[in-house]
C-alpha cells in the first residue's frame, strides 16, 4: 500500500494582477503548505474503487462519483498506457481531513497526491511536461499542489518558481465552515490590476509578507462577514500575522511557536466548537530545513 498526504495549500499572499481573455484571473502568489492534510491510501486491487472517510468525508455529498482524485486517476492511467506503461485496478482511500471548498486547495491537493502516489504506485515516470499538463487540466491549483514545498506562482497558477529560503512558520487554521462561491468572490473585485509581489525580503520574511496582500479578501469579508469575525478571533489570540487563503472563506494565523499556535487553536475551539480550528507547521523551503521557526534565531529574521 502506498500513503501519500495531501498538505493543505496556504496562499500567504494572493495578488490579482490581471484577467486573461477566457476570464481566468493573472495571480501573483506566495504559496506554502502545511504538515496538515487529507491523505490517500493506493492498493492494488481486482478492481477500481473509491472510499472516503474522514472529519470531512460525508460533506463531499454529490461531489463523490466528480471527484478531482478520480479524474486524476483516470487521465494518468490514460498517460501511462498510452507510454507503454501498466496502470492495473487500484483501490483509493481518501481521508477527507480539510474542510471543503475553503481556500486551501483541499481537492487539488487530493488530486496532486493521486498524481504522485498512483505514479509510484505503478512504477511509471512520465515527463514533467506531461504530469504538468495532467496537473493543470484538473484545476489550477493542481501543478503547485504536485510541488507541496514553498513558491511563487503566477499566470493561473502554472508558472511555478520555488522558494527556497522560506522559513517553517507555526500556524493556526481557521474555518467558519461555511463556504463562499470562488466565481463569485472574483466577481466582485473592484480592481483587477494590482500591483504584483514584491519580493524584496530585505527586512525578514515576516515583514515581507505583512506587506502583501490578498486581493480576494476584501470580496469575501464582504459576502461572509464570519471571515472578519474569524480574523478577528486570530488576532486576539496574538497572531503575529492574519490573513485569509484562496478565495476562502479559511483564515491563517502565523505564531511564534507551536506551542503558542496549539494553545491558540484550543482557546478558539473553546470559543466556537462548531467552527475548524487547526493548528499545524508549514513546509520550510529546501535551504531553510535545520532553520529555526521563521527563519532565524530571533525567530523573525
Ligand atoms: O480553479 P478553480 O476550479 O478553483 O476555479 C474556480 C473558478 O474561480 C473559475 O471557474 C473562475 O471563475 C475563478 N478563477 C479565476 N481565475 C483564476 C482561478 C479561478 O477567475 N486564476
Amino acid at each position: 500500500m502506498i500513503v501519500e498526504d495531501a498538505f493543505a495549500k496556504i496562499n500567504l499572499a494572493l495578488h490579482v494582477t490581471g484577467q486573461r481573455d477566457d476570464g481566468y484571473h493573472l495571480l501573483d502568489m506566495l504559496v506554502t503548505f502545511a504538515r496538515h492534510g487529507d491523505r490517500l491510501e493506493l492498493t492494488p486491487a481486482d478492481k477500481d474503487s473509491f472510499e472516503i472517510s474522514g472529519r470531512f468525508g460525508d460533506a463531499l455529498g454529490d461531489a463523490r462519483a466528480d471527484n478531482l482524485v478520480i479524474r486524476a486517476r483516470d487521465r494518468l492511467r490514460d498517460a501511462a498506457l498510452q507510454a507503454g506503461a501498466d496502470a492495473p485496478p487500484v483501490h483509493i482511500h481518501l481521508q477527507k481531513n480539510l474542510p471543503i471548498a475553503s481556500g486551501i486547495g483541499g481537492g487539488s491537493a487530493d488530486a496532486a497526491a493521486t498524481l504522485r502516489g498512483l505514479s509510484r504506485l505503478w512504477e511509471v515516470s512520465l515527463p514533467a511536461t506531461v504530469i504538468d499538463a495532467i496537473a493543470l487540466s484538473l484545476g489550477a491549483d493542481v501543478p503547485m499542489c504536485l510541488h507541496s514545498t514553498p513558491l511563487i506562482a503566477r499566470g493561473i497558477g502554472e508558472v511555478i518558481e520555488p522558494v527556497a529560503d522560506l522559513p517553517h512558520f507555526a500556524m493556526v487554521l481557521a474555518n467558519p465552515l461555511k463556504g463562499v462561491s470562488t466565481p463569485e468572490v472574483f466577481r466582485r473585485l473592484a480592481t483587477k490590476t494590482n500591483p504584483p509581489l514584491s519580493t524584496n525580503r530585505a527586512a525578514g520574511w515576516l515583514d515581507a509578507i505583512r506587506l502583501m496582500r490578498n486581493d480576494l479578501e476584501p470580496p469575501a469579508r464582504a459576502m461572509l462577514p464570519e471571515i472578519g469575525e474569524i480574523s478577528a478571533m486570530l488576532n486576539e489570540q496574538g497572531a503575529d500575522l492574519v490573513r485569509m487563503s484562496g478565495s476562502g472563506a479559511t483564515c491563517f494565523g502565523l505564531f511564534q511557536s507551536s506551542e503558542l499556535a496549539q494553545t491558540a487553536a484550543a482557546a478558539l475551539h473553546r470559543q466556537r466548537p462548531d467552527w475548524y480550528f487547526q493548528a499545524t507547521e508549514t513546509i520550510p523551503g529546501a535551504n531553510m530545513a535545520g532553520a529555526n521557526m521563521n527563519g532565524g534565531a530571533d525567530g523573525r529574521s
